[in-house]
């Protein structure tokens, strides 16, 4: 069953049904200032990062789902509704909301009366735009009442959710005209307020969230729109909102337009009063009057798509099927630019509180991304590098707004520091721009200890030659690409995290699949070397690339499959011999990418059996057969009910490397056959158990041992983004 279908020559996709199998979102904001946008209305607004500059409040896992966001409700007489259905979900006359690149619009209509909304963000601005326009396609006179809502976050994310013993006493706001001021901490360390506003008189207004609802009403039914009248409520503590009430009168065929903005706003210290208690709103107003009038909105909407235009005019494919070129030139691009944007972290199944930026996450992101905006994608590559340290290990994570590496989460995944010679090396690919190379470059962020970009992947290199264990494969640290195989971790304690605690001394669990990523990478190394003319650490280099294909051909091949890894004990995990997780899918994709034991049948072995044990309807398992009991000595990856996540799911990052090791056969065929298994656009008619987006890639369906095999979650932020695109197009 479809919800809605795409508009290919907009670039957009069409919801036509609000109940979609769950909410599906969009994401507005392309550099500094970011919304996610759902297509009933919900979602959440940030600066910058998600967890420390939160604009708006969202309750995730909310029930029902997707419940709370910016929302509008409109009373014609005795009817009241929303334009993006929710969160009155009065049955609409007509429904439809169109994603499209980094704006949304809605357009639907009730008892004549027709309501549009475009939102998106203008290019270079910290605010975001919701134009509506009411209008009355009726042959009476309307007389409506119009009220705006959202409901502030009191900034960081976190502190916001369950610090209410000081929270509920610290919320305050500003009214002035218009614009709703929300300044809570700005007297003392914050330098920064937001506000909301619309671009017409208003008839009353709400900042207090319990006097709007009222304490036990839900959002569909606010106790100030039931009355039709504004309280004019400010917010002391408690939960400080932002509504305007507006009275429209719109006699037969007139339309209306109004202008609401969400701002961000950043003052000196030293200028950040207007006079005792009130807060300098100059900056505020010259941001409102940049955006005071239909033209000019229209003028910015007008660039935003001119801009995007430009972005994916560079590559363009006409294959001859729909559902493959939209992918490739519109939806796959426009995932890659929101994770390299995002990383992993804020959707709706990443809260934006866990995860900074990941350091093999972010390196991944640029591939897909780095053709359209390349001089960002430098600028990443040195914050990357920034987070690394001279032995070429590095920070598992870093916070967005401070650029530092997160000392709660650590380093010692030891496949992190090889993704930052991919991410460079494909950067050199597409610019030619060899001088990053020479730029210098600090180790854990300490300018006094920058040395040339090159010695970064020079120290990522040796890491892994530096760090080999019994079998002279590399060792895999708390865990390789894989967070879930801890092989060090042995925790019978629940309250311990498995991406963090390393119970047992780490020199002799091995992983195949950091082996496979470095003989690619270690050869793109050597050839960089030659390059530059640095011939004998080509050379050197090389030998290393040898000896470590030798150590896969020796110890790492099981007779018809790659092996995964060794565990602590040295026994095999990934063979033939083991009862559960005889094979996975990382090393056979690694390994058949880098051409190990390609003439002795190695790479064709390997990719038969992932057909044979890891392929299903839905796309290819993780590994197989999933495990069905905790393997203490395995660690996270045994967590999981089989068919799910690591154990046995379809984590699609994963597939395109299965897709290239088939080109390496030149077997494209098969390789398109798996690309269609797990792309969006080829799963619209089933989007009833697909579940989410059939225009953005996830990052785990269901695999053929789950319950309900080919149901996907994890939407949008998912390196399978941008290795898909790599997939379709380096190769
Ligand atoms: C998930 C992984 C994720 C990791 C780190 C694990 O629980 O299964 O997919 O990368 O946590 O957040
Ligand atoms: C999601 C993480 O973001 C990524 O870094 C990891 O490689 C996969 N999970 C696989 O565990």
């Amino acid at each position: 069953m479809k919800y809605g279908h795409f508009d290919d020559t907009n670039r957009e996709y069409v919801i036509t049904n609000p109940k979609t199998p769950y909410p599906w979102i969009n994401y507005l904001g392309n550099e500094d200032f970011f919304s996610l946008t759902s297509n009933t209305g919900g979602g959440y607004t940030f600066y910058k990062d998600a967890k420390f500059r939160r604009l708006t409040r969202y309750r995730y896992n909310n029930v029902p789902v997707d419940n709370g966001g910016k929302y509008f409700y409109i009373k014609d007489g005795d009817t009241t509704w929303s334009p993006g259905w929710k969160p009155v979900k009065t049955e609409l006359d007509s429904y439809e909301c169109r994603h499209g690149m980094s704006y949304t619009k809605f357009k639907s209509s009730k008892n004549g009366i027709e309501a549009q909304i475009l939102q998106f963000i203008p290019l270079g601005f910290w605010g975001e735009i919701q134009k509506v326009s009411l209008k009355n396609t009726s042959s009476e006179t309307k007389k409506l009442k119009l009220f705006s809502f959202i409901e502030w976050c009191l900034w960081n994310a976190e502190d916001d959710m369950i610090n209410f013993q000081r929270n509920f006493s610290t919320g305050e706001v500003e009214i002035e005209d218009s614009t709703i001021y929300h300044k809570t901490e700005f007297k003392e360390r914050r330098n920064h307020y937001a506000f909301y506003s619309v671009n017409t008189p208003i008839d009353g207004y709400d900042t207090d969230r319990e006097s709007f609802l009222g304490l036990y009403n839900d959002f569909d039914s606010p106790e100030v729109v039931d009355e039709g009248a504004p309280k004019n409520t400010i917010a002391h503590g408690w939960s400080p909102i932002a509504s305007h009430y507006v009275e429209i009168e719109l006699k037969p065929g007139e339309q209306r337009d109004l202008i609401f903005m969400l701002g961000y706003v950043e003052v000196e210290k030293d200028d950040k009063w207007e006079s005792k208690a009130v807060i300098n709103k100059k900056p505020a107003k010259a941001m409102l009057a940049k955006f005071d009038t239909v033209d000019k909105i229209d003028a910015a909407y007008n660039d935003l798509r001119a801009y995007w235009d430009r972005l994916l005019g560079k590559i363009n494919i006409d294959s001859g099927d729909d559902r493959l070129d939209r992918m490739v030139n519109i939806w796959n691009q426009y995932q890659c630019m929101v994770t390299f944007n995002m990383s992993r972290s804020a959707s709706f199944f990443e809260s934006g509180i866990g995860r900074g930026m990941g350091f093999r996450d972010s390196n991944q992101d640029l591939i897909g991304f780095v053709h359209q905006i390349p001089e960002r994608a430098r600028e990443r590559i040195f914050d990357i590098a920034s987070t690394q340290f001279e032995d070429g290990s590095c920070y598992h994570q870093y916070q967005p707004l401070t650029k530092k590496g997160n000392s709660a989460v650590g380093g010692d995944f030891n496949d992190d520091p090889l993704w930052l010679i991919l991410s460079t090396t494909e950067y050199i690919k597409e610019t030619g721009d060899f001088s990053l190379l020479d730029e210098m470059v600090p180790f854990d962020n300490d300018a006094s200890r920058a040395k040339p970009h090159f010695e970064h992947l020079k120290a990522s290199f040796y890491h892994v030659v530096n760090n080999l264990g019994p079998h002279k494969l590399p060792l895999i640290g708390r865990a390789d690409w894989n967070d879930c195989l801890n092989l060090n971790c042995f925790s019978d304690d629940p309250n311990e995290s498995f991406q963090t605690t390393g119970n047992k001394k780490g020199n002799t669990a091995e992983s195949l699949m950091i082996a496979g990523l470095f003989v690619v990478y270690g050869k793109e190394y050597v050839k960089l070397c030659k390059r530059i003319d640095k011939d004998k650490e080509a050379v050197e280099a090389q030998k290393h690339v040898e000896n470590m294909i030798k150590a896969v051909k020796a110890h790492g091949w099981d007779g018809d499959w790659y092996l995964r890894a060794y565990d602590f004990f040295g026994n095999k995990i990934g063979s033939n011999e083991n009862e559960e997780g005889k094979i996975f899918i990382e090393s056979q994709g690694w390994c058949t990418m880098a051409e190990i034991g390609k003439e002795e049948g190695m790479v064709e072995k390997s990719l038969n059996a992932v057909k044979k044990h890891l392929d299903c309807d839905y796309g290819i398992v993780l590994n197989s057969p999933a495990f069905t009991k905790y393997h203490i000595e395995y660690g996270e990856i045994s967590t999981y009910p089989a068919g799910y996540k690591e154990n046995g799911g379809i984590f699609c990052h994963n597939n395109p490397w299965i897709m290239i090791g088939e080109t390496v056969l030149g077997r494209g065929d098969q390789a398109y056959e798996y690309y269609t298994k797990i792309a969006p656009s080829f799963l619209e008619d089933i989007s009833e158990l697909h579940k989410v987006e059939p225009y953005v890639y996830c990052q785990m369906i269901a695999g053929k041992e789950a319950f309900k095999p080919g149901e996907a979650k994890n939407s949008w932020l998912s390196g399978t983004a941008s290795w898909n695109f790599f997939a379709i197009f380096r190769r």
